[in-house]
């Protein structure tokens, strides 16, 4: 098993996540663990972490000393190297000009962290690495024993090896997807360099995770709010396998949701993992609070206040316990590793809110409640993974993204019941043929090509022609959009012929829309949802 040592750096996690994807347990630690901790930890491989820090500034953090005396290879990373360099005797200095972004090294030497991995060769045919840098100061003076390993022009000392005691160090990420061959060194690192068996398994991760959820809950209750969505569905089913029935999912339909999303939701987690769920239909009542609202901000915050007050109302009766049940203590919240790193202010506060989105954060204080995140350190397609595991249908788990508000920011304008209803109809032929139709090329499905797809509803009419009479009906829009992080998006070119069906289908069988438009928007300068 590997130890990772975090000394602050936004990607930590991502480390443990390259790690994971070579089937080698890991473990993430704060980096002033003590040395009796390092040596009784037991590590095949210590990796030490980037930070915003910079070494000589009087009180920085340091590995602790036994992390280079176990006689384990130790891989320091960015900040992990100059704390390396400085421990060991080398020498780090602040950098006048500070390498951000892409870069080329030359690997150097034959050191068993970079041999035969390269992204191209130059005129003298030494390899070359394409990596991503993203650092003030640097490594100026090698600790004795240590010889340079890459280098180029900003940095001379790009990574250092000591290759007797197994300590490489790189100044660059090879945890994040921009350094190409990121993964095959850090596979190197830990499988060959290391010798770390990679017998580790998502099934593996269940058993801890359920081993601390146990832990952690005892015999105390816990309620979760489910919506569906990919987090707090796997994150229900995990805790379920841990404390069964001491869970308690609150399912709140707002009246918003996809068409028969509620039913599903009951049929798969009450009736095929017996979880026990409460469904609440608020239907009325979210319908009447946005009853005569058509701002788009002022439907969000609706939404997101009556969503909080059932969701509120239901949990103080489960707090205060009936039937059987003493009364819940936790809170369980689909919380992912993004959220973590979003809410921690990783990324610059915004000057202007575009769209006030759905969350319940702060309930779990407002509640008196305990909180409990089980999916806190995996990534989205980690969860995903675990889903599967879990024994979650793969079609659930590979949802496309459904925002809190629902159709409420999908029904341009006033929403109103009618809207809905026909919304929904519309929105379910467009998915059901997306995941019929296949790419030929590809051999996917459009769905699959696509990373969200909906249909919106335009309350306006427009005249149309059906057999022989005239119709003045709706119109919805079909969205389909590629993107990798939903922070800007491509529309997606789908085949003519697949939205000519979509169309056709959607004016024959629902009748109240006769027409259908195709949005060709990308984000920026429009944004995915409509409102
Ligand atoms: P936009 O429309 O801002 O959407 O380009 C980006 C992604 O966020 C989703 N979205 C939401 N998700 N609560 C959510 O949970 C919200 O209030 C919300 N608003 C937008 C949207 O579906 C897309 O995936």
């Amino acid at each position: 098993k590997i130890l990772i040592l975090d000394f602050g750096s936004q990607v930590t996690q991502l480390i443990a996540r390259r790690v994971r994807e070579a089937h080698v347990y890991c473990e993430i630690h704060p980096c002033d663990v003590t040395d009796d901790f390092v040596r009784d930890f037991g590590a095949d491989g210590i990796i030490l972490s980037g930070s915003h820090a910079s070494v000589y500034e009087e009180e920085t953090d340091r590995a602790p000393q036994a992390v280079f005396e176990l006689n384990v290879p130790v891989l320091g990373i960015c900040y992990g190297m100059q704390t390396m360099a400085q421990q060991l005797g080398g020498k780090v200095e602040a950098g006048h000009k500070r390498e951000f972004g892409y870069a080329a090294v030359r690997a150097r030497g034959h050191s068993a962290l970079f041999r035969d991995i390269q992204d191209s060769t130059n005129d003298e045919g030494h390899g070359l690495l394409d990596v991503w840098m993203s650092h003030g100061d640097k490594v100026t003076e090698l600790p004795a024993g240590f010889k340079i390993i890459a280098s180029n022009a900003t940095t001379p000392i790009a990574a250092m090896a000591d290759e007797t005691r197994k300590f490489y160090a790189v100044q660059f990420h090879p945890e994040v997807t921009h350094t190409k061959q990121g993964q095959a060194m850090l596979n190197r690192f830990v499988l060959e360099i290391c010798g770390a068996k990679p017998d580790w398994i998502m099934g593996d991760y269940i058993a801890e995770a359920v081993a601390k959820i146990k832990a952690q809950v005892g015999d105390e209750e816990v309620i979760l709010g489910l919506s569906g969505g990919v987090d707090s569905s796997v994150a229900a089913a995990l805790i379920h396998r841990a404390i069964g029935d001491q869970l308690t999912c609150v399912f709140v339909d707002h009246g918003l949701l996809r068409l028969n999303e509620g039913d599903l939701v009951m049929d798969m987690f009450a009736g095929r993992l017996h979880v026990n769920v409460i469904r609440v239909d608020a239907t009325n009542q979210f319908m009447g609070h946005l009853n005569g609202v058509s701002d788009p901000e002022a439907k969000r915050k609706i939404i997101g206040r009556e969503f909080v007050e059932v969701f509120k109302t239901e949990a103080a009766k489960l707090k205060a316990g009936t039937g059987g049940h003493k009364g819940a203590t936790f809170l369980a919240q689909g919380t992912i590793y993004p959220d973590v790193i979003e809410s921690g202010g990783a990324k610059s506060k915004k000057a202007v809110t575009i769209k006030s989105h759905h969350n319940v954060g702060g309930l779990p204080e407002q509640l008196g409640l305990k909180l409990l995140e089980p999916l806190r350190d995996l990534f989205k397609d980690e969860v995903r993974e675990l889903g599967v595991a879990l024994g979650l249908p793969a079609d659930m788990v590979y949802r496309h993204p459904f925002p809190g508000p629902g159709l409420g920011v999908r029904i341009l304008g006033e929403v109103k019941q009618e809207y809905a209803d026909l919304l929904r109809r519309a929105d379910a032929i467009f998915i059901e043929e997306l995941r019929n139709t296949k790419d030929e090329a590809t051999g996917k499905t459009w769905y699959e090509l696509t990373s969200q797809a909906f249909t919106v509803f335009l309350p306006v009419k427009s005249v149309g022609v059906m057999g022989d009479g005239r119709t003045y009906d709706y119109v919805v829009a079909l969205r389909a959009v590629i993107t990798s992080d939903f922070m800007t998006a491509h529309w997606a070119e789908l085949p003519y012929a697949l939205l000519g069906r979509v169309s056709n289908r959607i004016i024959n069988e629902v009748r109240g829309i006769n027409r259908v438009v195709y949005d060709v928007s990308g984000k920026p300068p429009a944004t995915i949802e409509w409102e």
